[in-house]
């Protein structure tokens, strides 16, 4: 069984996420860390005790993140996406049956994460501040996989940059640079995964706490993709990643050293290198390590195996 931590910024496809993860057998859900991005990182942990009360699992821990990024202001929550309460504004949450612990995110990687694998499902600014207190935790930890970035085609957020990367490049810089073993599941795979109407309805008709969140909270996120995408049905991006963990042969990778801009119109894109240079001259990428970069994806099987834990 895989020891995993989850950091979050839930987030309607982070709500998908975590009961997809709580779901599976296969994880054992040690705890989560918050972050800003779909929301404040104050409304992150609020939902994140919710959901997991809502789960049943109020047992599991939730240590808070990072309010802002490493080098910028927080750009701001995403309420027509997400919400104002980052589920949908679909009717009134419920209050947390318990408050947070009272150490930080990075704090709690530090502590827990050795032997762990971290699903990072949003900004990556806590898992950058951890191995800064705990400069060795990238040889401590299993694996990093991280949704975010897009490696071949454009983003969401800009047309270069991915939401969660665009949120924090400099946090993500780091990350893609660390020891540790990461894999992107990006933009490039989870474009892919769309969740159609018949499938919405598998996850949302059921009379458990789950299926009436989701209920809730997916209308919202649905009538954006399809007014400003034309799409019909939903992206699920954080829970392809959960997928993955799952079943990595769904997905085809390639090992690629990736930097992520920080500077002007591009800020935030992941940029793998891809070989093919002119000259042996130093570059940006080298001396990077290796990073498993999600390139296509199977998702007729990966929405199956996804509407099939949930219902
Ligand atoms: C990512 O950004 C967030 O809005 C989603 O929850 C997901 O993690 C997709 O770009
Ligand atoms: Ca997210």
């Amino acid at each position: 069984m895989t020891r995993l931590i989850i950091d979050t910024d839930p987030g309607i496809d982070d709500a998908i996420a975590l009961f997809l993860a709580l779901a599976s057998p296969e994880l054992d859900v040690a705890g989560l860390t918050t972050v800003f991005g779909n929301v404040t990182t104050e409304v992150a942990t609020r939902n994140a005790l919710t959901l997991l009360d809502i789960a049943g699992r109020a047992d599991i821990p939730v240590a808070p993140g990072a309010a802002a990024p490493l080098a910028m202001n927080y750009l701001g929550a995403i309420p027509h996406i997400h919400g104002e309460d980052g589920l949908g504004d679909g009717g009134e949450l419920a209050q947390p049956s318990r408050r947070a612990v009272d150490v930080s995110a990075a704090e709690f990687l530090c502590r827990e994460a050795a032997g762990a694998t971290i699903l990072a499902v949003g900004p990556l600014t806590n898992l950058a501040l951890a191995l800064r207190l705990r400069p060795d935790l990238d040889t401590l930890v299993e694996q990093v996989v991280v949704m975010g970035g897009n490696a071949l085609g454009p983003g969401n957020a800009t047309p270069a940059a991915e939401a969660n990367m665009m949120n924090d490049p400099e946090a993500a810089d780091v990350v893609f640079g660390a020891r540790w073993p990461v894999t992107m599941v990006g933009l490039d795979v989870t474009h892919q995964v769309v969740l159609p109407g018949p499938g919405i309805d598998a996850v949302t008709t059921g009379d458990t706490p789950a299926a009436r969140l989701l209920r809730q909270a997916i209308p919202l996120y649905r009538d954006f993709l399809a007014k400003v995408n034309g799409l019909d049905g939903i992206y699920l991006h954080d829970p392809s990643a959960v997928a993955y963990l799952l079943d990595p042969g769904l997905f085809r990778t390639e090992r690629w050293p990736v930097r992520v801009e920080t500077q002007g119109i591009s800020r935030g894109k992941t940029w793998p290198s891809l070989g093919g240079t002119d000259d042996a001259a130093p570059s940006a990428w080298q001396g990077r390590p290796l990073v498993t970069v999600c390139v296509d994806v199977d998702a007729p099987r990966v929405l199956d195996l996804i509407t099939t834990r949930l219902s």
